[in-house]
């Protein structure tokens, strides 16, 4: 069993985690596996710990992700308002399934948790910019707004 002071450390250590994998992927896009090796080495964890805090997080990635990303909430407010509909207007508009980036790189799209915005389901964000109410017609506008 490990005593107070252990734990302390490796408590530090794991709040540098957030902040490291966020500065690589403000960087270069996404984190390899190279990246998350050389983060869990650093850190001294298992990689897999690394990876976990990538996948539980849907805003860091471990794929290079195309120019732009477009998140659509699956929150439960946003599926109770039509969001799964949403995700169909984008896929059959950009011709990509959800988590996949289009062929010309320009964009991926991709479902998220929460972007606190219950009150203006069904909401998306392009890039960093929340959007909200999205319909079919508004689906099409961001599409060719984005491809131009
Ligand atoms: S729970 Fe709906 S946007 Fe946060």
């Amino acid at each position: 069993m490990k005593d107070g002071k252990e734990h302390r450390i490796c408590d530090e250590t794991r709040s540098e985690l957030l902040p490291i994998l966020q500065k690589i992927q403000d960087k270069k896009g996404y984190i390899s596996d190279k990246d998350m090796q050389q983060v869990a080495d650093k850190l001294g964890i298992h990689p897999v710990e690394v990876y976990s805090v990538i996948t539980f997080y849907s805003f860091l990635n471990c794929q290079k992700e195309g120019q732009h990303t477009i998140r659509v909430s699956s929150c439960i407010s946003s599926v109770m308002k039509g969001s799964k509909k949403i995700v169909k207007e984008f896929e059959k508009a950009l011709g990509i399934r959800v988590g996949e980036t289009t062929g010309d790189k320009k964009i991926t799209l991709k479902e998220t948790s929460c972007i606190g915005m219950c009150d203006m389901a069904p909401a998306i964000m392009v890039d960093s910019k929340l959007v909200g109410k999205v319909t079919a017609q508004k689906v099409k506008e961001i599409v060719k707004e984005l491809k131009i």
